[in-house]
Order: structure tokens, then sequence, then C-alpha cells
């Protein structure tokens, strides 16, 4: 167990044989057996990517609390990212609060907990929140995935995108004033932007679902894992936060 938890760690996320297969070589055709023939064994399709999509749509739809959506994405199956994770990592702090916070995915330590941002990454974001006078009661926190990538990379487009309807999902049940998304992946894909983060921080667009009221004010933020490694650019989170403390002040 520990040397499978070991290499889930380190990243793997397939096995592979100690033989080769060669998957371009004819199949084994059936022995022909006195005239007996047996009826094709009838394989069922896989689902197509677009039915995944569909069903995850209709499953986040169809959540009318938090807790109904919890359970739709622990329900659902179609992104792979739930094979290797040991927990869900669903959403920490105030269903109520105004402001929302999207990372981009859990790392070792939220899945091993099943809460998102309690690992150093976490304890940094904690700060940048007291910071302007903000704590997990004062805000909600997830990602854009809701399964540790393996290794942490970053989520593939794919997985980002059969997650997305549970997140939009999640910001219309919460219906923030405020949505900030932490890192360049996380502003991708919520703020539908192309530009990496250095250009997308610092300003502030719109975010919007057909079912929320009105559109909430959304911005970018470095990711804390990032201002760990660059501490430079912690004067720059700063000026954001401020920024953010304002136009929190604004909309109270
Ligand atoms: N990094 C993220 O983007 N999300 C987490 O939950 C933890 C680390």
């Amino acid at each position: 167990m520990e040397v499978l938890r070991w290499q889930l760690d380190a990243g793997v996320d397939e096995t592979i044989g100690d033989e080769p297969l060669n998957h371009f070589a004819a199949p084994p055709q059936p022995e022909a057996s006195a005239g007996l023939a047996k009826p094709p064994v009838k394989v069922k399709a896989s689902a197509s990517a677009e039915n995944i999509l569909h069903d995850a749509c209709a499953a986040a739809a169809n959540a009318g609390t938090i807790e109904e959506l919890k359970a739709a994405v622990a329900g659902f199956d179609g992104c792979a990212l739930k094979k290797t994770a040991t927990n869900l990592v669903f959403g920490d702090g105030n269903p109520k609060a105004k402001i929302v916070l999207i990372g981009e995915g859990p790392g070792a330590e939220e899945d091993r907990q099943g809460v998102p941002f309690v690992g150093p990454s976490g304890l940094l974001l904690d700060k940048m929140l007291a910071s302007i006078g903000l704590d997990r009661d004062s805000v909600y926190i997830s990602n854009t995935v809701f399964w540790r990538p393996p290794g942490n990379r970053t989520p593939t487009s794919g997985e980002t995108a059969l997650c997305l309807p549970f997140v939009e999902r999640l910001m219309e049940l919460i219906d923030p004033e405020i949505l900030i998304t932490l890192g360049g992946p996380a502003a991708k894909a919520m703020l539908a932007e192309t530009a990496g983060i250095g250009r997308l921080r610092g300003k502030w667009y719109t975010y919007s679902t057909p079912k929320l009221s009105r559109p909430v004010q959304a911005t970018a933020l470095f990711h804390p894992a990032y201002l760990l490694r660059s501490p430079d650019h912690k004067r720059e989170a700063w000026h954001d936060l401020l920024m953010i403390r304002d136009k929190l002040d604004q909309v109270s």
C-alpha cells in the first residue's frame, strides 16, 4: 500500500505489462467449431465525451443545494481524475459568502484530507485572506477540478471541461458578489481568457451564467503556490488584494 501511495504521489497514473502489446495486430479469430458459430459479442459503445459532458450538465443543473451538488459530483464517474484520487475535494468555507475563490486543482495534502487549500499554498492563501480581513468563514473555496491530478500536473482541458458544469452550478447556488481565480489555469477556465496570469491579474472582469441573477465581478490572483516559488511577485499580489478589498467595501 505504501509503495502504491508513493507511486501515486510521484505521478504514476498508469500501469504497463512486462510484454509489449501490438494493438495493430489482427484480433484472434474464433475457432470454427462444427458449424456452431458463436453470435458476435455486442460491445457496448463507450460513452462519448459529448454524452459524459451532457450527463455532467444534467447532474449539475439538477442540484438545488450545495449538499445536492456535492452528492452529484461524488456520484459523477465521467472525470478520469476520480480513479486516481483518494478523496473528493469539493469545497470549503461559507456557502453564503460574498466571495468565491477558485483554484486549479487539489494537491497531495488536499487529496488526503478532502479539503481544498490545506497544504503549503493553503497556509499562504489563509494569510493573504487575513491581510484584507477575510477568513474561511467569509469566503467559499473550490477548484476547477474536484480530484487531484496525478503528480500535481495541470488539469487537462478535457478534465476541466467535465468539472466546469459543477463549478458553474456552485457559482449559481452561492451567487457571490466577487469571484477570485487563483493562478493561470483557473483564470483561463473561469474567465474564458487566453492571456497569461501576469497579464490577467490586477483587472476586473465579469463572470456570468444563464442562471446567475446578475454578472459577478471577477478578478485573477497569482496562485499562492507560485508566490511561494517566486516571492518577488508578492508585491503585485498585495496590490491585487487591496483592489479586492476596495471592491468588497463598495459592494457590501
Ligand atoms: N492548489 C490548488 O489550486 N488547489 C488546492 O486546493 C490546493 C492547491
